[in-house]
């Protein structure tokens, strides 16, 4: 099953389907190298599609501010792309993800050290894209470190057992909001915004990335591996994610070392618990409101289709079943 193909995309969204298709084709450009292995695996992981949403809102909020030569926002979106796919390349070898975006992941089919290359790989070349486009440069290596530290910060939490709400939001702030935050801000900033456009572009993405995050992590606990294209129920069973958060409270209890055991029970125990209660209606009404104060911030830029489809993309964030 392949899900989420970026031809969805680009039928949705007609103003930038140009742009992505551009975006499209320069990432395959940038990952073809006489290296078979780092071409295939990376090959591999962008055909699967996904749901382009870094760059698409880069795109969106160039053309929302008023960018009118979107090519020069391209190798940016591309670049923004890449460094996500990276991530997740890198994800599902600390998470032992055999599923992505509906195919078997590079470490599933390549091994662990291959995939720890081939996101490696994708990483570098995120230098390649952005080394014409000077200070732009470090509005993307500050939402790389984030990413880094956001990941780090799990690990370890998951590791000392502390893994509170206060902790939860720490770490999905700079794990995914970050990108979410500079896809944005970069957008808006090549596109000629004013300082406060970019300011409520930044506001915007960073809370729409914690919704994000959030329906992301909703959905770990109630689909399936069919319907999100990757594996499923990896955060309950490694002691992390929304569910971790909402058991642990501000206290952390048995979530974490359950989960360094095989003892299945006290998980499931946590699982029926949440799925009974009102833990996941929560989850989606404290990214619903996210989304609402996001999308409020985008009074700040003129009228018209792009400041629409943002909103609309951002809607479609916690609506969305994959
Ligand atoms: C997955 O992101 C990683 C997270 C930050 C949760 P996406 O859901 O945007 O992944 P693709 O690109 O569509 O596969
Ligand atoms: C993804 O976190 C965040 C990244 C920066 C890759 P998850 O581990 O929750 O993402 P999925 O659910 O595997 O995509
Ligand atoms: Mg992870
Ligand atoms: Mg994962």
């Amino acid at each position: 099953v392949i899900k989420n193909t970026a031809q969805d995309v680009d039928a949705s969204y007609t103003g930038t389907a140009d742009a992505l298709r551009a975006v499209e084709q320069l990432m395959f450009d940038v990952v073809d190298c006489d290296v078979t292995l780092l071409r295939d695996a990376s090959r591999h992981i962008l055909e699967a599609g996904g749901k382009r949403l870094r760059p698409r809102l880069a795109l969106l909020s160039y053309a929302a501010v008023g960018g009118t030569r979107i090519a020069d926002v391209v190798p940016v979106a591309a670049a923004i792309e890449l460094m996500h796919t990276a991530s997740v390349v890198h994800d599902d070898i600390n998470d032992h993800g055999v599923v992505r975006r509906g195919r078997p992941s590079v470490n599933a089919i390549w091994g662990r050290t291959f995939a720890l290359l081939t996101g490696d790989y994708l990483f570098t070349k995120v230098y390649e894209l952005m080394a014409p486009y000077q200070d732009y440069n470090i509005v993307l290596a500050e939402a790389a470190v984030a990413l880094v530290e956001g990941e780090t910060l799990q690990a370890s939490a998951v590791k000392e057992g502390n893994f509170t709400r206060e902790v939860y939001y720490e770490i999905i702030g700079r794990k995914t909001a970050a990108l979410f935050r500079a896809a944005c801000r970069l957008g808006g900033s090549l596109g000629g915004a004013t300082l406060e456009q970019i300011d409520a572009l930044a506001a915007f993405g960073y809370q729409i990335g914690l919704a994000f995050q959030i329906i992301d992590d909703v959905l770990d606990l109630t689909a399936s591996t069919d319907a999100i294209g990757k594996s499923a129920g990896l955060d309950l069973a490694q002691g992390k994610g929304y569910a971790a958060a909402y058991a642990n409270g501000q206290e952390p209890v048995a979530v974490a070392e359950a989960s360094g055991h095989n003892s299945t029970d006290p998980m499931e125990t946590i699982k029926r618990k949440l799925l009974k209660g009102d833990a996941i209606g929560e989850a989606r009404m404290t990214a619903r409101s996210l989304v609402d104060n996001a999308v409020a911030m985008l009074d700040v830029l003129p009228d018209g289709p792009n400041r629409d489809a943002l909103a609309e993309v951002a809607l479609s964030l916690v609506e969305r079943e994959f």
